[in-house]
């Protein structure tokens, strides 16, 4: 996963977010225990985490940190928090407390003694959420400092992911790397995925993607079109995605946009009788989805058009985390069971849930914290 290898180790490494640090740093420095908390809110992936444990690393702190929704019952957030909001530091360094997503707490009450806590602390708490106002958590407005993280912008998030493809050698184009951002919607943890799974079909086809669709979309003739793809890898399929998703873009004259969207729905229909293992109908799909397209236009557009990845490719990205941690969770369980990962995924896992509610079936399959939230959804 490349969030988590590029995963900001000091401060320097968060983009966008100055304000924000300054702000932790000025508040850790000024604490004493009476002192509020410090609350971060703000949308996923734009550092609220990150800028804690980042910071943390920095100044060398015993970073304690929690997942507010482990806690299921007021009590276990006394227990846990409380333990570790007195006791002195084994290691002398000075602690930080960070409780994380403090709107997935699983009950309205369990805000209260989070109240005490912070209260009574010894050490200075940091808590974060997507959203501040939700009722059930007001409460603690009255003891910590509200601060809002924005979405990062798209030429931050640019910057980001121009770096890191430099550091793992992804060759990507600029225009490419700006609509990633774009789209990103100012989430720099969606960005960074995206990226990582447009980089793996990347490494996987000769030519880039991004060349074959310039091609079917530019040319004026239908012989150039179809041997754009004599040169790309790919699954014709997924440049069906590819064009369907930019063609939009390209063809500004609605003539030639209705034109080329026919031969789509053409293509489309050989596309289902190719799923329905009818091959002879592969030749016609290319042919529709590639001179098709090319010859629906009157005549070549010059402008550039920056082609985004279509959505459903970006979508598999950003699940294959899920995926994968599903996948080793099967996989512990099937040990003790005697099952194979997908037998405990078909058969086990639907009970499994509803018995993990009541029992800690974590510890029983020695899970860890990451594979008992599949469990949990
Ligand atoms: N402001 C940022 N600067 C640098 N990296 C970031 C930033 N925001 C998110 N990231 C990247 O996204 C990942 C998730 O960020 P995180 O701090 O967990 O987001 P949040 O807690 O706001 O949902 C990080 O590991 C990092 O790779
Ligand atoms: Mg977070």
């Amino acid at each position: 996963m490349l969030t988590e290898k590029y995963k900001p180790k000091t401060t320097k490494d968060i983009v966008g977010q100055n304000s924000v640090v300054e702000k932790l740093k000025y508040w850790f420095v000024n604490w004493k225990p009476g002192s509020r908390a410090l609350f971060f809110y703000g949308p996923p992936g734009t550092g609220k985490t990150s800028i804690v444990t980042a910071f943390s690393h920095e100044h060398k702190l015993e970073l304690i940190e929690m997942n507010a929704s482990d806690y299921r019952t007021p009590d276990q957030v006394e227990k846990v928090a409380g333990a570790a909001s007195t006791q002195n530091s084994l290691t002398g360094r000075k602690k930080l407390i960070l409780i994380d997503e403090v709107d997935g707490l699983a009950k309205g009450e369990a805000v209260a003694p989070l109240v005490n806590l912070i209260k009574n602390s010894s050490f200075p708490i940091v808590m974060t959420a997507n959203e501040a106002w939700d009722l059930k958590i007001r409460a603690l407005h009255e003891v910590a400092e509200l601060m809002q993280l924005k979405k990062v912008m798209p030429s931050s998030v640019a910057r980001k992911l121009k770096d890191i493809s430099t550091r793992e050698k992804i060759e990507i184009d600029d225009g490419t790397i700006k609509s990633i951002a774009e789209n990103s919607a100012g989430d720099l943890r969606a960005a960074i995925n995206d990226l990582e799974s447009l980089s793996s079909s990347f490494r996987e086809s000769k030519v880039s993607i991004f060349d074959a669709v310039r091609k079917i979309m530019k040319s004026e003739s239908a012989k150039d079109a179809k041997s754009s793809l004599n040169s790309v890898s790919e699954d014709p399929e997924y440049v069906f995605w590819w064009i369907e998703n930019n063609v939009i873009e390209e063809y500004k004259d609605p003539e030639d946009l209705a034109n080329a969207m026919r031969a789509l729905a053409l293509a489309d229909l050989f596309r289902t009788r190719i799923r329905k293992q009818n091959w002879k109908m592969l030749g016609y799909f290319i042919d529709m989805l590639t001179a098709g397209t090319a010859i629906a236009k009157k005549q070549k557009y010059s402008s550039f058009v920056m082609y985004r990845p279509p959505e459903i490719i970006a979508a598999l990205g950003r699940t294959k985390k899920v995926r994968a941690l599903r996948k080793e969770a099967c996989k512990k369980i099937g040990k003790y069971l005697h099952e194979s990962a997908a037998g405990v995924n078909a058969v086990y896992l639907p009970f499994l849930k509803i018995i993990s509610q009541n029992m800690d079936v974590a510890a029983s399959f020695g899970l860890t914290e990451e594979e008992m939230e599949i469990l949990k959804n």
